[in-house]
């Protein structure tokens, strides 16, 4: 079906954001804005056919604008923390912004998320769209021009496929991800604790107080990091074991039993009101399940939806954090 483009916004810099709109012939409908390349809704269907939007997103560009929660965004160069904001890369140290306390958190001021990406409907491949950013070499301290092209896809089997490209000129990191907030009960619906959740992961890597991993790898066995089958994601998450106090909840990358070369279901969610069933496959070697604990009731999103804590829950495919 075709991909409808309309105007969605202009930067105070005068550019141009657009809103791109993916249908497949079931009706599931999803809406990518190029200012962040950016999920902006996603409507699907329900055991009784009916549709609900279940991605979290402001009603207007100029909420996407002011936001601060990367609801729906690409996350790069480098998604979640670097401990201090520093790297060392060929015995070269790399100083970028400490945006996150002393830490450094997706990208930095201005990361992939804050950027008006070009779009092209790709004629020959069903419903995709490719979006593409050339980052500077220098850019939030990165090194290397890095020329990214990010293609969404929207199947006849009702997935949104998202396949991350990136070349560059010199070494540099690299963590791509995307930081849409579910609620698959409709995303003004409340909480999520009752949602079941999945996690194929034995291990998850261990957090500091700041979220910072610290290189220890551990069980989840005997611990409520524990989701390797379908549990509630509620049913732990006010324990006082020292992870999830660091969190204040779920913030933290689980280890996927993963080869990386093979698709691996990463994660299954699941919301039993509406029977709505989200899959997640990725090739990436962990997972950021994050269970919302920093949004506040200060977002007015869409529907005039106010968005409270654990009002919805991101699953980042990523590389493992400050590495
Ligand atoms: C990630 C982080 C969280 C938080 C959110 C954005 O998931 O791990 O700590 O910063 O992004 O609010």
């Amino acid at each position: 079906m075709a991909i409808e483009k309309k105007l969605f916004g202009i930067m105070p810099s005068g550019e141009e954001v657009y809103l791109y709109t993916l249908k497949n012939s079931n009706g599931m409908k999803t809406e990518i804005c190029t200012y962040g390349g950016t999920i902006v809704s996603s409507m699907v269907p329900d055991k009784n056919g009916e549709f609900h939007d279940v991605v979290l997103g402001y009603a207007d560009f100029e909420g996407y604008l002011k936001g601060d929660k990367y609801f729906g965004s690409l996350i790069g160069r480098f998604g979640n923390r670097i401990q201090y904001g520093k790297f060392i890369l060929n015995d070269k140290e790399y100083v970028l912004a400490q945006n996150n306390g002393e830490n450094h958190l997706h990208g930095g001021l201005k990361g992939f998320d804050k950027v008006v990406w070009d779009a092209m409907i790709i004629e020959d491949e069903p419903n995709t769209l490719e979006l593409s950013y050339l980052s500077k070499d220098g850019e939030e301290g990165y090194p290397g021009n890095l020329a990214v092209k990010v293609k969404y896809v929207l199947t006849e089997d009702n997935a949104l496929e998202i396949i991350y490209m990136a070349t560059t000129d010199k070494d540099t990191i690299i963590n791509l991800t995307n930081h849409a907030y579910f609620n698959l009960s409709g995303h003004s619906s409340g909480d999520v604790l009752d949602h079941k959740l999945m996690i194929n992961a034995d291990k998850f890597t261990v957090n500091d107080k700041f979220s910072i991993p610290t290189g220890e790898i551990k069980d989840v066995a005997d611990t409520p990091m524990d989701f390797r089958t379908l549990t509630p994601i509620g049913k732990n998450i006010e324990s006082d074991y020292d992870q999830i106090v660091f969190g204040n909840g779920y913030d933290h990358n689980w280890v996927l039993n993963t080869n990386c070369s093979d698709t691996l279901k990463a994660a299954q969610a699941i919301a039993e009101n509406t029977g709505i069933v989200m899959d997640v496959y990725t090739t990436t070697p962990g997972v950021q399940f994050y269970s919302a604990n920093f949004l506040d009731g200060l977002d007015v999103g869409k529907d005039k939806a106010i968005y409270k804590m654990r009002n919805g829950f991101c699953l980042e495919t990523q590389y493992f954090p400050n590495k």
